[in-house]
């Protein structure tokens, strides 16, 4: 076929040598419109999503420009390292042979497991150790990543193995089963937070209540007020992450900690996508509708939980929430991760550890008081602990529906989940490299649009590279442009809401 452009003259057909081979045509275009110098759109979003397919460009180990590169290169193997010396400390404190000889074998794994990180290794399945995520992990591994080594894997998912492994290590042994080489840090780091754990608890020990002499309207605006403070109190407790701040001193920790009103106040302003008023007309309506379920995915042990308790004391006092759900991971993961453990060590140091020896009675007091409120939230089913094994896998959440079906359908019947956390938003956003103004609905695909989905609200700190959800993709090239590492810095917030699919929300009786 050969094409002439309108009024052009027709081309002229040169024979050449190969016989009955069709013949070139030369087009002349010269009354096309010129070639215009476009500014590349953003990358398509394939017809397949998939683990090692996101709707937009994964994040992988080998791109430099990533926080995957330094992650998977020096940060993973810094915190595997602190990991064996953490083991090794055990060790020296062991006396009886088996448990000895047991952990040992422990410390070799993981020394295994150091060799196939920094030499980059295949991924290999996870051993079968009786867990319940195995076969979520194999299958994973088997369909999408055969053959994918640490630093080519999206860095979610080699980021998450590495921790799955790091269990391994333990889950295989018989002694270690539930040895957690990260609990001494956690635990440490609470006992480091003192300032602000005591200026949360001389304020909350007391039951709340609102100012008597207020009128309806005036109750109402106090009430949103806090809680908008609290809820910026839970955010922000998400900036001390241990991953991160291995060997902050205690003035570092003071100063990202604090919760004094004027210090809230400035840190709005860098709440970069800030549904806040859209949060309090919801929680404003559970309570209307005499109270609802609130679940929290929780993120992080010690101060952040702390924090989270908090929010959740103040949200079952106002009414606005009957219950609240906690959700935290099986085993050590990402570091300072919420296990059961340090749950149960967090209500129960406040009730009747020594872990501030500079405090003061009434402080004491206060934090007893409050640890022992709690406490009977747990026992009158107020407040309720689960650990899925889903948290514990290498699935974002766009896969939540259909990996862990029984787990998506426990959430639809909550009227609000809070996912806490940077680990909780790369998740929900495939992590994947999304232009920073697509909605937050968007970016969360199936947790927005599939039928059931719950009214989701992700609080989280920007401690690495996706962002969604902001006004606009300017202000993203303007901070990059002049606030190099605003995305890993923790200086920078969403707190983003996302109103589910009420309508068709599966109820139980
Ligand atoms: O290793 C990087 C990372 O996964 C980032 O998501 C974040 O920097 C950190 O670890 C975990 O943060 P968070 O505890 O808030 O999920
Ligand atoms: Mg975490």
């Amino acid at each position: 076929m050969s094409i002439v452009p309108n009024g052009a003259a027709p081309p002229v057909h040169k024979p050449t040598s190969t016989k009955g081979a069709p013949h070139r045509v030369a087009l002349s275009l010269g009354h096309l419109p010129k070639k215009q110098d476009l500014k590349g759109p953003w990358p398509r979003t394939p017809s397949r999503v998939d683990p090692n397919n996101p709707p937009w460009p994964a994040y992988r180990g080998y791109h430099e420009y990533s926080f995957a590169h330094a992650t998977m290169g020096v940060r993973l193997p810094t915190i595997l390292g602190k990991a064996i010396e953490d083991t090794i400390r055990t060790l020296n404190e062991e006396y009886e042979v088996e448990r000895v000889t047991d952990l040992l074998a422990c410390i070799e794994r993981m020394e295994e497991l150091m060799s196939d990180l920094s030499g980059n290794a295949k991924l290999r399945p996870i051993i079968d150790d009786n867990e319940a995520d195995v076969a979520l992990w194999n299958k994973e591994i088997a369909k999408y990543f055969q053959g994918k080594d640490f630093m080519n894997a999206p860095w979610l998912f080699a980021e998450a193995y590495k921790y799955r492994r790091l269990h391994e290590c333990f889950s295989v042994s018989r002694y270690w089963t539930s040895y957690d080489v990260f609990y001494r840090q956690k635990c440490d780091t609470f006992s480091r937070s003192a300032d602000a754990v005591f200026e949360l608890s001389m304020r909350f020990a007391e039951p709340f209540k609102l100012p008597e002499n207020l009128s309806a309207e005036g109750k109402i605006e106090h009430e949103k007020l806090m809680f908008k403070e609290l809820t910026q109190i839970c955010l922000w407790g998400n900036s001390t992450d241990l991953s991160l701040l291995i060997n902050m001193t205690e003035d570092q920790i003071k100063s990202l900690q604090s919760t004094g009103g004027d210090h809230l106040a400035a840190t709005e302003k860098n709440i970069l996508g800030n549904h806040l008023p859209q949060l309090w007309e919801t929680v404003k309506q559970l309570r209307e509708k005499t109270g609802g379920r609130i679940d929290f995915v929780l993120d992080n042990a010690g101060f952040e939980l702390y924090c989270d308790c908090v929010y959740a004391d103040f949200l079952i006092q106002s009414g606005l929430a009957k219950q609240v759900r906690f959700h935290g991971k099986r085993f050590a993961w990402f570091v300072s991760d919420v296990t059961k453990k340090d749950w149960q060590w967090l209500i129960n140091t406040m009730v009747y550890g020594y872990l501030f020896p500079k405090a003061t009675e009434q402080e004491r007091e206060s934090l007893r008081r409050m640890g022992l409120r709690w406490k009977q939230y747990e026992q009158e089913g107020k407040w309720v602990y689960e650990q899925h094994p889903f948290w514990c896998t290498g699935y974002t959440f766009w896969d939540l529906h259909s990996e862990a079906p029984d787990l998506f359908l426990h959430l639809s019947r909550s009227d609000l989940v809070f996912f806490k956390g940077d680990l909780n938003h790369r998740k929900l956003t495939y992590d994947c490299a999304a232009p920073a103004s697509t909605p937050f609905e968007v970016a969360i695909g199936p947790m927005a649009s599939s039928a059931g989905a719950p009214t989701i609200c992700s609080l989280r700190t920007i401690k690495s590279d996706v962002v969604v959800g902001m006004e606009s993709d300017e202000l993203a090239e303007k901070l990059d442009d002049e606030e190099p590492g605003w995305k890993i810095s923790g200086k920078y917030a969403v707190v983003l809401l996302s109103e589910g699919r009420p309508g068709e929300k599966v109820r139980f009786a």
